[in-house]
């Protein structure tokens, strides 16, 4: 099954093709095409809702055309291409940017006469880890997930398709947020993330920061409180890069140890066999090369996505389309109130 993927939930305009083969209960990435507006948001620390959904009306439809041809579908006026249905994000999102990938997901379902498949963005970022590039991924169940991005920081028992339970997550802050936040403190560029995993490689230790909720009971996390001990930390310093490195270090570090203590002793607890860790901050080399020696130590199976599986794509929403496939046909989606937002 042939599934067009569109993802448009923040500053990313994303569309890609996934090919879901239900006897090897497989999905083979046929193509992905990106553009983000990221570097419009540098400029002002953060993302404009309104800049990012603008930027992705003009880019969606080069995207879905650039999916499609790499996936080397062809289509014309009078003959969609050959795929089986459209998955498109839903939500939790921005939602001028959602609408965008909606309504354009809508408009192609009701002339190509092919059904949608809405996705939860959440549910994505678990389903990066089942995207495959050669037909050899296999995941184990049961697993525990650990969604990590500017959005999230949540854990999920897997118990197996369609059998995903919430068991924890971040009661302010998300961790990926908390990087953003601590990177405009250092004066660092935006997103914060990937310039302070940058800056923290020539760091040292020398600060101790607090690590919020690591001996709590639940697995529940608290990031927000990171940002004032930052602040108290360098208020009586001069911001040289020094400083900027050693408290990238430090703050990198702190993040990490909370996410490997919590998801370890929740993959404990559930007896799983696997740990699948994804999102932006997963893209963190850092996080990738502490959770593998982890879960070695710990004889826990791990999966991290690519890293361009990681941050936000539209490979990830075609896979939990496929594998939770709950279609609305094309007849009605022009009416259907399932087709908008899922702030879950
Ligand atoms: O999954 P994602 O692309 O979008 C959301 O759904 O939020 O995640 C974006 C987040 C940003 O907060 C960014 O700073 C963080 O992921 N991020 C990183 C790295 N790359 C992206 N955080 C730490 N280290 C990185 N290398
Ligand atoms: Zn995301």
């Amino acid at each position: 099954m042939k599934i067009l993927a569109v993802e448009t939930s923040c500053d990313e305009t994303a569309a890609a093709v996934v090919n879901g083969e239900s006897k090897s209960n497989k999905v083979i990435l046929l193509s992905s095409k990106i553009s983000s507006s990221f570097s419009l948001h540098a400029k002002t620390g953060g993302i404009i809702p309104e800049i990012a959904a603008r930027e992705q009306i003009k880019y969606v439809v080069p995207v879905i055309e650039g999916a499609l041809t790499e996936a080397k579908l062809r289509w014309s006026k009078d003959k969609a291409p050959e795929i089986d249905a459209i998955a498109v994000t839903i939500g939790p999102g921005l939602i001028g940017s959602l609408l965008v990938g909606i309504e354009t997901a809508k408009t192609l379902s009701f002339i190509w006469k092919k059904p949608i498949v809405p996705v939860n963005h959440l549910m994505g970022h678990v389903y990066a880890n089942f995207v495959a590039k050669k037909r050899d991924k296999q995941i184990t169940f049961p697993a525990l997930c650990l969604v990590v991005s500017g959005g999230h920081t949540d854990l999920l028992v897997m118990k197996g398709h369609k059998n995903l339970t919430w068991i924890g997550g971040t009661r302010d802050d998300a961790a990926g947020e908390a990087f953003d936040k601590i990177g405009r403190i250092l004066k660092l560029n935006y997103p914060g993330g990937p310039e302070i995993e940058k800056a923290a490689k020539k760091g040292k230790p020398r600060f101790n920061l607090p690590k919020p909720m690591i001996n709590s009971k639940d697995y529940d996390f608290s990031f927000s409180g990171l940002k004032t001990a930052v602040l108290k930390e360098i208020r009586n310093n001069n911001l040289d890069n020094h400083l900027i490195s050693d408290m990238s270090f430090a703050v990198q570090k702190t993040i990490i140890d909370v996410l490997i203590s919590k998801t370890f002793k929740a993959a404990k607890q559930y007896r799983v066999k696997t740990v699948l860790v994804s999102g932006g901050v997963a893209a963190n080399q850092y996080l990738r090369d502490r959770f593998e020696q982890k879960a070695k130590e710990s004889g826990f199976s791990l999966s991290i996505p690519e890293k361009s599986l990681c941050t936000d794509n539209a490979a990830m929403i075609g896979a939990a389309a496929f594998y939770n496939y709950s279609p609305i046909d094309w007849k009605k989606v022009i009416a259907d109130p399932e087709l908008y937002f899922d702030n879950v």
